[in-house]
């Protein structure tokens, strides 16, 4: 599985932690940064990640910010994504099961790094559940192309 991550200035340790959290696990990861902790803007990194989410570079993405709501807004504009916010497991599991949510999002102002591990976790092993969850998701996506 291949993970985009990004972030902004305010969660630059964060990000790294579970970058290293994540290549630990195996997994493959594209980090679009920042990568540096000069003050920048997170809806350059929402969109850098939920664009290659969205073309097929990554299977799911990973945004940091100070709250994780700015980033996730930012990559909710591209269409073909469904960004979550989550400060616990159940939340991010669910996300995936339900939603079929394609990035997950969350605060390194918020959470601490083991439990935004965990959180991880829930989201990349669950599996998105189809069936009565596939007809609501497709709703969710015609809204979005009523424009
Ligand atoms: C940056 O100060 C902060 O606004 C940002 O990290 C995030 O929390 C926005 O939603």
């Amino acid at each position: 599985m291949k993970i985009a991550i990004g972030n902004d200035h305010t969660a630059l340790e964060m990000k790294n932690e579970i970058l290293a959290y994540l290549k630990e696990k195996g997994l493959e990861v594209i980090n679009f940064g920042t990568d540096t902790p000069d003050r920048c803007d997170y809806p350059v990194y929402g969109e850098k990640v939920a664009r290659a989410v969205v073309a097929g570079e990554a299977d799911l993405g990973i945004l940091i910010c100070g709250t994780g709501v700015g980033i996730s807004l930012a990559a909710n504009k591209v269409h073909g994504v469904r960004a979550v916010v989550c400060s616990e497991p159940y939340s991010a599991a669910l996300a995936r099961r339900h939603n079929n949510a394609n990035i997950l999002a969350f605060g390194a102002r918020v959470i601490g790094p083991e439990l935004a591990k965990m959180i991880v976790d829930a989201f990349l092993e669950a599996q998105f559940e189809g069936g009565r969850h596939a007809k609501r998701v497709d709703m969710i996506m015609e809204i979005e192309k009523k424009g």
